[in-house]
């Protein structure tokens, strides 16, 4: 396992410092891989469930409009025309728009509400055992949904979207902590960037099988929706392979012993001493403080600063307006003049992809405040090209192409840094302790914001008209300035560095020596 030792000096990759040397470790190992794989299931469900209604929504309203007897009314009224007039026509009905609504916006309720109890989950049996108890969410919500043509399908639908959305927030908080405390130092970035990539991954997959010739279609579509909870069963299956988060068992139960075979199990044969002296301190500090509630939390001036930036981040991943690009594509490239908008979709998810994937790459070489803050900036730009090129399409026709490649790269941008950092720098910014009440409370706020933006965009379109990314750019410029003056880099510290930039409001220290002078300092 060892790569090769090499005199103190430069260096890259993950070190453990042994002596005078310092020994470059391959620490991916196999069990590592298979915990992340297992834990992302949770993500891809997440994405799945995110992007599965959008494709399918006349098919659904129209089996909406039949049980609620409202069909034959209203396809009576376009007699001449076709089916499709009929679903059109079905889909006008105030119960079916409000049905429907519903079953898009009762995800995201139960994700506002279930965020909060992530930390509860969490800490109840351990990380593992959390996801594994949240599984019953998936699969109930799962089967609610595709056994919906058994009974009233708009109930059915709404209640299995309200359960995927509870098991969601759980998940959205379960999977990257989970994955920022078993992730070594140097890939904490690439693996936490996993969660994204699982989301949108989740986002595509759903895109695709949701084409009519597919499964969005009249027969198959309680099938459409109902997969979404099949992910779930493969991760029951593999979840008690996985080993628990050794800091959770040192630092939550005071298992030494166990911590020590987690991590072996995890990185392999290393000498595992120094984690577990860094996990010893984190405890004794964790000891000497009381228990962080989420109330205790929002109260507590010690970790405000940390609070705020991580607020600030998923506020600014949330009010960047990406949401309104997925939600709404269709929409946005039809008025853009696509022909065929649902391809443009698809290449969105496509795109969506593929710049995760750049970010899995970059984020631990580039560094977490570089990616945000590029990525921030060039959504910024996006956004005020899209406006010129909705404003002056009229009077140029090639000016939609401006407005097509803004939204293609609005996507990029948000991807390299916006999209998956804020969900693992939480994990990183905050210590053992309020660890698990931080991510809940950044979840809540990431869901909140969501839910917020989905239900207000039409009319905030309708209010804006062509200017309606405007508003995105500025907000985009507020949180791209404050960014560069509040987040500091996390890329390759301990937690325990981390914490005490936060504590010091003082740079980041170099190396184990300015640490000590650092922690001597606030001793004193
Ligand atoms: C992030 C956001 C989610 C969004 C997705 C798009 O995960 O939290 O709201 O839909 O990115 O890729």
């Amino acid at each position: 396992l060892i790569d090769h030792y090499q005199p103190s000096g430069s260096h890259s990759g993950p070190i453990m410092e042994t002596g005078k040397y310092f020994v470059t470790l391959q620490q991916l190992t196999g069990t590592l891989a298979l915990a992340v794989f297992t834990a992302a299931l949770g993500s891809l469900q997440f994405g799945y469930s995110l992007g599965v209604i959008n494709a399918p929504q006349k098919v659904i309203e129209k089996h909406y409009a039949k049980s609620l007897g409202v069909w034959s009314e209203r396809s009576a009224l376009s007699e001449n025309g076709t089916e499709d007039d009929g679903a059109l026509d079905a889909g006008k009905h105030p119960s079916v728009i409000m049905y429907w609504s519903l079953s898009v916006a009762i995800f995201s309720i139960g994700g506002m509400f279930s965020s909060f109890l992530v930390g509860f989950v969490g800490d109840l049996r351990g990380r593992v055992k959390g996801m594994l108890m949240v599984n019953v969410l998936a699969i109930v919500a799962g089967l609610l949904m595709g056994l919906c043509k058994m009974w009233l399908p708009h109930i059915m639908v709404i209640s299995g979207r309200a359960v995927m959305g509870f098991y969601c927030g759980l998940t959205s908080g379960l999977v990257p902590m989970y994955i920022g405390e078993i992730a070594p130092k140097a890939y904490r970035g690439a693996l936490g960037t996993l969660h994204q990539l699982a989301i949108v991954v989740g986002i595509l997959l759903s895109q695709v099988i949701g084409l009519d010739f597919v499964l969005g279609n009249d027969e198959m579509w309680p099938l459409l929706l109902g997969l979404s909870g099949a992910p779930a069963v493969l991760q029951c299956i593999l979840l008690p392979l996985c080993p628990e988060s050794p800091r959770y068992l040192y630092i939550l139960l005071g298992k030494e012993q166990e911590a020590r075979k987690s991590l072996l199990r995890l990185k392999g044969a290393y000498d595992p001493t120094p984690d577990l002296e860094e996990m010893k301190r984190e405890k004794d500090e964790a000891d000497r403080e009381p228990r962080v509630s989420i109330r205790s939390l929002i109260f507590s001036s010690v970790y405000r600063q940390q609070l705020v930036v991580a607020l600030m981040m998923h506020l600014s991943q949330q009010l960047s307006g990406i949401n309104a690009i997925f939600y709404y594509s269709t929409a946005i490239f039809e008025r853009a003049g696509v022909a065929q908008p649902i391809y443009a979709t698809i290449g969105v998810g496509v795109i969506n992809t593929v710049f995760t994937l750049v970010s899995v790459a970059l984020v631990d070489k580039t560094g977490r405040r570089t990616l945000t803050l590029l990525g921030l900036g060039g959504m910024c730009c996006c956004a005020f090209a899209m406006t010129l090129g909705l404003k002056l399409q009229d009077s140029f026709s090639w000016m939609s192409y401006v407005s097509m490649s803004a939204i293609f790269l609005f996507v990029s941008f948000f991807e390299i840094g916006p999209g998956p950092i804020p969900w693992f720098i939480v994990a990183e910014i905050f210590s053992q302790g309020p660890r698990p009440a931080a991510i809940a409370i950044a979840g809540c706020c990431n869901w909140t914001s969501n839910f917020i933006i989905g239900m207000t965009f039409p009319y905030i379109q309708k209010w804006l008209d062509c200017y309606v990314f405007v508003l995105f750019g500025v907000l985009l410029l507020g949180f791209t300035v404050y960014i560069y003056f509040r987040v500091p880099e996390t890329k390759g510290k301990t937690f325990e560095e981390i914490a005490a930039v936060f504590q010091k409001g003082r740079k980041i220290p170099k190396d184990s020596v300015e640490l000590e002078q650092l922690k001597a300092s606030t001793d004193a």
